[in-house]
């Protein structure tokens, strides 16, 4: 099976932990919410990194790896529902569909949110019951990554400080999920976390360049979320201190560091062409990189 039919798969297996099949017993609006949070997916690109970091160490452990990678995207789908309430970004769309509190209300996006991060945990046990000594260390490494001092949660919190630096603040946002996403894919696939945290790290934080770059240079058709929310937020954001050019140069910059950061091992070349083709599908040369020339 392919990488992204073990995802969905994965991720149904985890959907199916948390709410049943129609289970009486849960909240129709909040399994409905849960559902909406989850599927369709976006590019599922964390969950496919923790993937082919997992087969570029060995693929010691595939359920390890796919309960890691759904439990990933969880999270993920969790930030998102949580950064698009009226308090955080105020976003009414997202893939290109109404977001889960534009759907089903605030009480139940703040719900789904939570319960989406309950539930990423639990996946990671249940990945882990044929291999038990193997869960603190995966639970220890995905929980860093989400909370304090310098997960998600963190890079969240950040926004509501007067002041915080550029890099600091999307590595916790986004930088550290990306962390958590080839750690735990060496964890399971038998390689040594530490050594692909900087390669994640940088990873991440080039792609919240790239999200920056294209809040203000693609349309909302082709984003599937609001344009323009950084600037009208007033957040930190590549696009508006570097200006256009300038952040797409940083964001360069940032993907060689990412793919000099990827491990000699007999995946490496696979991983150079994932980080390639994900640079062209972010900032693509006719959409972005021309018009940043043109401007
Ligand atoms: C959006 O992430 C939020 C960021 C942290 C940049 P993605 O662009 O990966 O969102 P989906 O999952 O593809 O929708
Ligand atoms: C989101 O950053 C980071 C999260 C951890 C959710 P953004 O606010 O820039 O992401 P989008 O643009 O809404 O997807
Ligand atoms: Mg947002
Ligand atoms: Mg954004």
């Amino acid at each position: 099976m392919d990488a992204l039919n073990r995802i969905e798969q994965a991720l149904e297996t985890a959907l199916a932990l948390g709410t049943g099949d129609g289970n009486p017993g849960c909240p129709p609006k909040l399994a409905a919410g849960l559902r909406h949070a989850v599927f369709p997916g976006g590019a599922r690109i964390r969950p496919q990194l923790c993937l082919a970091v997992a087969r570029a160490c060995g693929d010691a452990d595939p359920r390890l790896a796919d309960g890691a990678a759904a439990a990933l995207e969880l999270l993920h789908c969790a930030s998102l529902v949580h950064d698009d309430l009226p308090c955080f970004d105020d976003a009414p769309l997202r893939r290109g569909i109404p977001s889960v509190h534009a759907a089903y209300g605030e009480r139940i996006a703040v719900l789904a949110g939570d319960a989406l991060i309950v539930l990423a945990f639990q996946m990671l046990a249940h990945s882990a019951l044929h291999a038990p000594a193997r869960l603190p260390g995966l639970m220890g490494i995905v929980a860093r990554r989400v909370a304090l001092p310098s997960g998600i949660i963190a890079g969240q919190a950040w926004e509501c400080e007067p002041y915080v630096a550029l890099p600091a603040y999307q590595r916790a946002k986004t930088g550290s999920l990306f962390a958590a996403c080839t750690e735990a894919g060496a964890w399971a696939g038998g390689g040594d976390p530490a050594d692909w945290q900087p390669f994640g790290l940088c990873l991440g934080e080039a792609y919240q360049v790239a999200d920056d770059i294209r809040d203000v240079a693609l349309a909302v058709e082709l984003l599937g979320k609001p344009q323009g929310r950084d600037v009208a937020l007033c957040r930190p954001s590549a696009a508006t201190e570097m200006g256009l050019s300038g952040a797409i140069v940083h964001f360069d910059a940032l993907l060689e560091r990412a793919v000099d950061a990827i491990p000699a091992c007999t995946g490496a070349a696979m991983l150079r062409a994932i980080v390639r083709s994900e640079s062209e599908r972010l900032v693509p040369q006719a959409t972005v990189r021309d018009l940043a020339l043109a401007a």
